[in-house]
C-alpha cells in the first residue's frame, strides 16, 4: 500500500499502520531476543480495559528463564513511545498497548482507499471454479444453492485477491435419467406438451417413469436403449434430447439469475464425454487400467482408495471418467493454476480418486486440483411446501423467499422506489446469507422463521445497516474544514480497526476457502456501527468533528459494499 499524500517522515510508519498495527507495535520494542519476532506474539486484547493489543509474556518464560511478570517489566521498559502509542500498561504478565485513537484514526481514515483492497496476491494466476453444476434431469435442489453460492463467493474472493477466475458450470446432461425422461415422454406425453409446459412436465415424466419401473423392470432397459441412441446421435432421439436439455438449462439459468450468479461456461458431461476414447487410451498406455469383471478400472488400493471404474462392461463411461476428460481439456484450454470443484461432502471419494488418477498419470496439474466440499443444508419440516414431495426444490424455496421479501417490503412505512427490485434483492440476500453464514463444512437447517427479520444476524439486518449509512451520506453537506478525530469513542475506534484489518479478513476467507469468515466480520462491523449510530448523532457537532465521523462512515460504506458483494448480497440505497 502506498500513500502519496503523506509527509515523508510518516511514510514508513503509515505503511505499517495501514498494513499491520501489530508490526508497528513490535517495532517499538527495542529489547531484542534472538529468534523471537514480537509481532507474532502480539494479539488483540479481549476487552478495552486491557488495551487494543497485548503481548502475553508466558511463552517467553522458558527461553528467558524468568517469570512472565519480570519479562513484561523488562520488555515494557524498552518500549519506545511513538505517536501511535498512547500508553502501555503491564498486568499479570501481559503488556497492554493502548493506541492513540485520534492519531491512528486519522492515519487510517485519511489514507483509506478502496482500490487498495484490490489485492495482488494472485498475480493474475488463472483459477477455474467448477460450481453450480446441476443435474439437468432433475429440479435444482437446495444442495445446488450451496454449491452455487459458495462457488460464486469464492470466485469473487479470488478476483479480489488478484486472480483471474473462470466460472464453470459443469452441467449433468449425461446418463440414463435422460433416457427415462424421453421414455416417459414417448409413452405418456408428447413433444408439444414439453414445449408448452416446459421443465415441470419433464419432471413428471421422470418421476412417473421411476415409479412404473418398480413393477415393470423392462422399462430400465428401455431407458438405457434410448440413452444409447442419444450417445449415437440418433436422428430421431438426439434432437429430442437437445430440446430437453435446452429447456432444463434455461430453467436453471433463470434460477442462477435470481441468485445473482453468472457463469462463463456451461459445457458439461456430454460435451467432455467425447474425449473418453483418448482418455482410455492414455490410461492404457500408462498401464493404469486393469480388467475387472468385464469393466476397466484403476486400482487405487495402494492409496487406501476404492478402485475407480473408468469403463463399464457395456462400454459406457462413468462420472469420474468424464471428469478426467474435462480436466485434461480444461488444462489445454486455460492452462489453469488452480482447478477448484465445489460440491457436497458426499463426493469426497470421487475427487480423491480423480486427483490420484491424474497424479498417477503424471499430470503436474494434479497438485493444483482442489475439492472444496460443504455440509448439508435442510429445511425445517413443513415450513416450505415442496411441489416434489420431500426434496427441497430450489424454485419452491425461491418462491417462498420472494413472497416473504414482498411482505416485509409492503410493511415498510415509506415509499420505496422500486419495491419489486428491492424484494428480489432481499430474497436473494436471505438465501445466499443462509448458505454463507455457517462454517462451510457444517450441516445446518435453514432457519426460515428468523431469516427475514430486521433484527439479529440476518441479511435484512445487514442490508438495512447499509441503507442507514447511505441515508446519512445523502443528508450530509461537504465542508472543507480539517477533520478532528478526538471525538472518537471505543465503538468508532473499533470500526476504524475493522477498516484497517479488512484486507486480512478478505485473505483469511480466501485462504480457508470459507466465506463464513467474511460474513462474521461484516456482522461485527454492522453491530458495532449500529451501536455507534444509536449513541452518536453523526451529523451533529462542529464541522471538524462531523467531518471525522463522515470520514469514518464513508470508509465503512466502501468496506461494507465490497464485503457484501464478496458474500453475494446486494446493497440497497433504501429499504
Ligand atoms: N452434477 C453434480 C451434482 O449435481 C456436480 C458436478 C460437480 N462437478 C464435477 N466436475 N464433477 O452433484
Amino acid at each position: 500500500m502506498i500513500f502519496f499524500n503523506i509527509v515523508a517522515k510518516y511514510e514508513e510508519l503509515c505503511y505499517y499502520i495501514c498494513m499491520n498495527l501489530k508490526k508497528c507495535l513490535a517495532d517499538s520494542i527495542t529489547f531484542k531476543l534472538e529468534n523471537v519476532d514480537f509481532e507474532n506474539l502480539i494479539v488483540e486484547s479481549i476487552s478495552p480495559d486491557k488495551g487494543d493489543y497485548c503481548l502475553p509474556c508466558f511463552s517467553l518464560a522458558k527461553l528467558m528463564k524468568k517469570s512472565p511478570v519480570e519479562i513484561a517489566n523488562i520488555i515494557s521498559a524498552s518500549i519506545e513511545k511513538t505517536d501511535l502509542i498512547e500508553r502501555v500498561e503491564i498486568l499479570n504478565g501481559y503488556i497492554n498497548f493502548f493506541l492513540n485513537k485520534t492519531y491512528v484514526s486519522k492515519m487510517i481514515l485519511e489514507n483509506f482507499n478502496l482500490a487498495d483492497l484490490k489485492l495482488n496476491d494472485g498475480k493474475n494466476e488463472i483459477v477455474l471454479i467448477d460450481y453450480g453444476s446441476p443435474n439437468l434431469a432433475k429440479f435444482l435442489h437446495i444442495g445446488h444453492l450451496k454449491s452455487s453460492i459458495i462457488g460464486e463467493s469464492l470466485a469473487r474472493l479470488f478476483e479480489q485477491c488478484g486472480y483471474v477466475v473462470k466460472r464453470l458450470n459443469y452441467v449433468g446432461d449425461y446418463g440414463t435419467p435422460f433416457g427415462k425422461i424421453i421414455g416417459g415422454m414417448l409413452k405418456w406425453g408428447s413433444m408439444e406438451e414439453v414445449k408448452q409446459k416446459g421443465n415441470e412436465v419433464l419432471q413428471d415424466y421422470y418421476i412417473r417413469f421411476n415409479q412404473e419401473e418398480k413393477d415393470n423392470p423392462e422399462l430400465t432397459q428401455f431407458a438405457r436403449d434410448i440413452f444409447k441412441k442419444i450417445e449415437l446421435r440418433d436422428k430421431e432421439i438426439y434432437p429430442i434430447y437437445q430440446t430437453i436439455v435446452d429447456i432444463a438449462l434455461a430453467d436453471a439459468k433463470r434460477m442462477f439469475d435470481l441468485l445473482g450468479v453468472k457463469f462463463d461456461d456451461y459445457r458439461g458431461e456430454m460435451y467432455y464425454n467425447q474425449f473418453a476414447p483418448q482418455v482410455i487410451k492414455m490410461l492404457e498406455d500408462k498401464h493404469l487400467l486393469v480388467e475387472s469383471q468385464g469393466a476397466k478400472i484403476v486400482d487405487l488400493s495402494p492409496y487406501d482408495l476404492t478402485p475407480a471404474v473408468i469403463l463399464k462392461n457395456d462400454g459406457t463411461t462413468l462420472y469420474t471418467t468424464r471428469d478426467i476428460c474435462a480436466v485434461i481439456e480444461r488444462y489445454k484450454e486455460y492452462h489453469f493454476n488452480k482447478m477448484i470443484y465445489v460440491t457436497a461432502i458426499q463426493q469426497n471419494l470421487n475427487f480423491q480418486q480423480l486427483f490420484k488418477i491424474m497424479e498417477l498419470a503424471g499430470y503436474e496439474f494434479a497438485h493444483d486440483m482442489e475439492h472444496v466440499s460443504y455440509g448439508m443444508m435442510s429445511l425445517p419440516d413443513g415450513k416450505i411446501s415442496s411441489r416434489r414431495g420431500k426434496q427441497a426444490v430450489l424454485v419452491d424455496l425461491m418462491d417462498y423467499a420472494l413472497n416473504e421479501a414482498n411482505n416485509i417490503i409492503k410493511d415498510r412505512k415509506f415509499e420505496i422506489e422500486d419495491p419489486k427490485e428491492v424484494a428480489k434483492k432481499v430474497a436473494r440476500a436471505v438465501l445466499n446469507f443462509s448458505v454463507l453464514k455457517v462454517d462451510r463444512n457444517k450441516d445446518c437447517v435453514f432457519d426460515v422463521k428468523t431469516a427475514f427479520s430486521f433484527e439479529g444476524e440476518t441479511a435484512p439486518y445487514m442490508q438495512y445497516t447499509y441503507t442507514r449509512i447511505e441515508s446519512i451520506l445523502r443528508k450530509h453537506e461537504e465542508s472543507k474544514i480539517k477533520a478532528n478525530y478526538t471525538c472518537f469513542n471505543l465503538d468508532a475506534f473499533e470500526l476504524v480497526k475493522y477498516i484497517n484489518d479488512f484486507a486480512s479478513s478478505i485473505r483469511q476467507s480466501l485462504i480457508k476457502r470459507d466465506p463464513s469468515i467474511m460474513v462474521k466480520r461484516l456482522l461485527d462491523i454492522c453491530k458495532t456501527f449500529n451501536k455507534f449510530y444509536t449513541a452518536t448523532k453523526i451529523l451533529d457537532g462542529d464541522d471538524d468533528i462531523r467531518n471525522a465521523k463522515i470520514n469514518l462512515i464513508k470508509a465503512l460504506r466502501d468496506v461494507l459494499a465490497l464485503g457484501f458483494n464478496l458474500i453475494c448480497i446486494d446493497t440497497l440505497k433504501e429499504m
